[in-house]
């Protein structure tokens, strides 16, 4: 399963990126006003895509056919590994067609359903966005619709890749990789998270008090 950063935080995408295990990017309005106030979309996805080579989700506000693909083709030209995320609504679903026809991959988000994917998947998105944690929030079980996904585009052998977005905990991405997701897209404090275990900190201690004492003995 490839690992996205949900961010827009330039130094979490760096610290991720030294590592070596951050696939990609994912951002929203919501994300770059929180994690780059002030800064404008352009030049934070450029900063982005000079640290990361993955793809790298932007979202506009455009809601006609028209507007969204006129916004598409513009950030298309701040990097290459741009992918436009395009809300799962009629007009978006054609701005999608045209898009990928003409080589602009798009993610489409806002994803609730198994019906929105297929529909998604049908027109020829590159990646579809479900929303597990804002389903969890409302009462529904996220991981049950991603899992809804993931086999009905196993059925039908659709291109599409599912991003399992709006993660909210280290079991999430646990049980995105258990279903066969394609990527987790995961905020830096619960990537943060995933290496930590209570066990392994007191397995480190156990052994660096128990290496002093057999060297003491050596001596
Ligand atoms: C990423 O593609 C989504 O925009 C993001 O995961 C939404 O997360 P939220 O539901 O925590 O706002």
């Amino acid at each position: 399963m490839k690992i996205f950063l949900d961010s827009a935080n330039v130094e979490a995408i760096r610290s991720a990126a030294e590592l070596g295990l951050c696939d990609g990017v994912t951002t929203n309005p919501t994300i770059i006003l929180r994690d780059a106030p002030g800064k404008e979309h352009r030049e934070v996805v450029k900063e982005i895509a000079s640290i990361v080579k993955g793809p790298i989700s932007v979202e506009g506000v455009g809601q006609k056919k028209e507007e969204i693909i006129k916004e598409a083709l513009e950030f298309s030209k701040w990097a290459k590994n741009v992918v436009v995320k395009v809300p799962i609504t009629r007009e978006g679903l054609a701005a999608v067609r045209v898009l990928e026809k003409k080589g602009v991959r798009t993610n489409v988000t806002l994803v609730f359903s198994v019906s929105q994917a297929l529909l998604a998947a049908k027109a020829g998105a590159s990646y579809v966005s479900p929303f597990v944690g804002r389903l969890d929030d409302a009462g529904q079980n996220g991981m049950e619709v991603v899992r809804g996904i993931v086999e009905a585009f196993r059925n039908y052998r659709f291109k599409t890749k599912v991003i399992v977005a709006s993660v909210r905990s280290v079991k999430h991405v646990e049980e995105a990789a258990r279903i066969g997701a394609d990527i987790a897209t995961i905020p830096p404090k619960v990537y943060e998270e995933m290496w930590k275990h209570s066990l392994t900190d007191k397995g480190i201690q156990l052994f660096l008090e128990d290496f002093a004492k057999a060297k003491g003995m050596r001596k």
